[in-house]
């Protein structure tokens, strides 16, 4: 699982610790030490490297990968006109091409034991929200992607998608009081979600509990895409 350092993808790493599982926790920043069913790796999941370092480690600790979990992110916030090229391609690579990283390398693993395949996206995926042009299309891509994963690598892998809203976590940390308030406003739920409930979306498209589901897209939004505040 990737981003697991920070907000989702910590609550996931506790909610798979919590039914049993053992961990490949990926980040770029440093992490906790490792608990014995933990087992941290640094590292970018936008070079192929890491990843061959992921499956390497999976085989050789665990003997076995039954879930991907991608879900590191990066985000720059500008209009299309304004954004540096460099973080264009950088939001492109990290939100989009380390999928394709990941599945490249764990496949063999994956298919071994009819593993599952679970991608982070956004409901930025589905609507247009001001400044996020590369992070908008990189988390369209997933959608596209996860889709495509799913028919190319079924009946062994099922791949699915998760669509978070807006989810109380430190990538909220720049963004003021005002603009949060309005977020968690603008939901059904009228409030922010929490890391563990996005866990809890994971974890069921994770495991057998979803044997009929894939190339889905479950949006876990509070209602957000729902509500549309015609005022
Ligand atoms: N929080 C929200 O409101 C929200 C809404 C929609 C979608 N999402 C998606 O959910 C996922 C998790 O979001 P979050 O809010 O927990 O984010 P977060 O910023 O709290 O955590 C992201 C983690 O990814 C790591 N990371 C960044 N670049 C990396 C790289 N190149 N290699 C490895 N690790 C890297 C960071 O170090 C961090 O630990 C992301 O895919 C995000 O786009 C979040």
């Amino acid at each position: 699982m990737t981003g697991a350092a920070s907000g989702i993808g910590a609550a996931v790493v506790e909610r798979f610790l919590a039914e049993g599982a053992r961990v490949i926790a990926v980040d770029v920043a440093g992490q906790a030490a490792d608990r014995p069913e933990v087992l941290a790796i640094t590292g970018d999941v936008a070079d192929a490297a890491t990843w061959r370092r992921i499956a390497d480690v999976a085989r050789a600790e665990f003997g076995r990968l039954d879930v991907l979990h991608s879900n590191a992110s990066v985000v720059v916030r500008a209009p299309a006109h304004e954004m540096a090229e460099d973080d264009w391609d950088r939001q492109l690579a990290v939100n989009l091409t380390a999928t394709y990283l990941g599945v490249k390398a764990c496949l063999g693993l994956l298919r071994e034991n009819r593993g599952a395949v679970v991608l982070s996206s956004s409901v930025h995926a589905l609507v247009g929200i001001p400044l996020h042009p590369a992070y908008a299309a990189a988390k369209g891509g997933l959608v596209s992607l996860g889709r495509q994963l799913a028919v190319e690598y079924g009946p062994e892998v099922r791949v699915n998608t998760v669509l978070p809203g807006p989810i109380l976590t430190p990538a909220w940390d720049g963004i003021g009081e005002e603009d949060r308030r309005r977020s968690a406003a603008a939901t059904a739920a009228a409030r922010f979600g929490r890391p563990d409930e996005v866990a809890a979306a994971v974890t069921f498209l994770a495991c057998e509990e979803s044997s009929y589901v894939t190339g889905a897209c479950l949006v876990v939004d509070g209602g957000w895409t729902a509500v549309k505040d015609s005022a």
